[in-house]
């Protein structure tokens, strides 16, 4: 059965992700669909998964655990917590609209839902899991075998697994943002000094990085392009580097969405900026070589703050859409 979720209001809306992700390509920015299309069998056997512990080797996480979906679907940590108490992740990335993103993890070294959602499984420092265990718990619980039978001709098995958890990643979009809402006509959805955040974000050019449906997401680039070239920060990660082993990709990272930023501090893949307010003043300086006045800073921190969308219909992280 294929059904429409993630509904928001405006069902008349919806187009699907293929669609959504083509028109992300061409325009700039583009509004999210209110739906998705998913299976709804899948999405409701991948969010049982999503919730579930004992996914993970000795039941210490879920993937919950680390991209709660009340609070942005990121853990709000400087890096993620390894519930092994191995070398420190990275800063865990939101989860929410996902399907929207061409590469995954901060260095791109995944470019399918399901592949990434095979690493997370197997990566001793996440769920620490191995294919047979896990195999022999999901086929041992009447539950969870039944539920893959229904949902899928073959039954349970590795594929299924992952295509179950990635179809729920898929169905987790936040539409409905003031600014989506406004990219729809609606102009008052944001007020004078928000819209002129969001001229800012243009003429200055950070959309020329944080660009497609998801404000990021589609490209890599150098992390400091201005200003001096020793790492400003005790930070040595290389980035794309660990991946194609190409000395040009030190210190080149994926550029991420910007959706649901104001709720998924602290920023960067080593969590170096506590607020927006830094991140932004970082971004101007180290991306653009500017430096913003704080009248301008506080009118892109204001932009920012009306991308944050709803999850099934509610607000998602702290922000509550205004009456007007
Ligand atoms: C211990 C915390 C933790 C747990 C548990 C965890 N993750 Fe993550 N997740 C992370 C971190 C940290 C990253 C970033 C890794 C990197 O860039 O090196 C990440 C990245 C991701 C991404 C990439 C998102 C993007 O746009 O780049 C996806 C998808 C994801 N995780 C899905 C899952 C799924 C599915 C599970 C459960 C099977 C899971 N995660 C469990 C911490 C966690
Ligand atoms: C040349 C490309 C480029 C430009 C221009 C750029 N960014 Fe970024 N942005 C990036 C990259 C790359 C990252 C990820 C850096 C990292 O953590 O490794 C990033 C990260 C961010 C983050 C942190 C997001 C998170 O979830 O951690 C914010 C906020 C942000 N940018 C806002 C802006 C704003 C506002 C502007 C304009 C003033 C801007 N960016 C201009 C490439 C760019």
């Amino acid at each position: 059965m294929v059904a429409l979720v993630g509904l928001g209001l405006a069902s008349s809306l919806a187009s699907t992700s293929g669609q959504a992700a083509a028109q992300g390509l061409t325009a700039p920015l583009a509004p999210l669909p209110v739906a998705v299309e998913e299976n709804t069998e899948k999405v409701a056997l991948g969010e049982k998964l999503f919730l579930d512990p004992r996914l993970s080797h000795q039941g210490r996480n879920a993937c919950v655990s680390c991209h709660p979906l009340d609070r942005g679907a990121m853990d709000g940590k400087i890096r993620g917590e390894s519930a092994y108490g191995s070398a420190p992740l990275r800063n865990t990335p939101s989860l929410f609209n996902v399907a929207f993103n061409y590469f995954y993890n901060w260095d791109g070294g995944a470019t399918t839902l399901e592949y990434q959602t095979e690493k997370a499984l197997l990566n001793p420092k996440i769920m620490n899991m191995k294919w047979p265990e896990l195999l022999a718990f999901l086929g041992a619980e009447p539950e969870y075998s039944r539920a893959f039978s229904d949902a899928y001709p073959d039954g349970l098995n590795r594929n299924n697994v992952l295509n179950a958890l990635a179809s729920f990643e898929r169905s987790l979009v936040t539409p409905n943002a003031r600014f989506d809402r406004y990219l729809r006509g609606e102009k008052h959805a944001l007020d004078a000094s928000e819209e002129h955040g969001y001229r800012l974000f243009t003429v200055m050019g950070c959309v020329a990085c944080h660009q497609g449906i998801n404000l990021g997401g589609n490209l890599f680039q150098r992390f400091g392009i201005f200003g001096s070239s020793k790492p400003d920060h005790e930070d040595v990660d290389a980035g794309r580097y660990e991946i194609t082993r190409d000395e040009g990709d030190r210190g080149v990272f994926r550029v991420p969405s910007l959706r649901n930023v104001a709720v998924t501090a602290p920023f960067f893949h080593d969590g170096r900026a506590a607020t927006l307010e830094q991140a932004v003043d970082i971004m101007a300086q180290r991306q653009l070589g500017r430096v913003l006045s704080p009248a301008d800073r506080d009118a892109m921190v204001r932009f920012l703050n009306t991308l944050t969308g709803e999850y099934r219909g509610l607000p998602e992280g702290g922000e509550r859409p205004r009456v007007r």
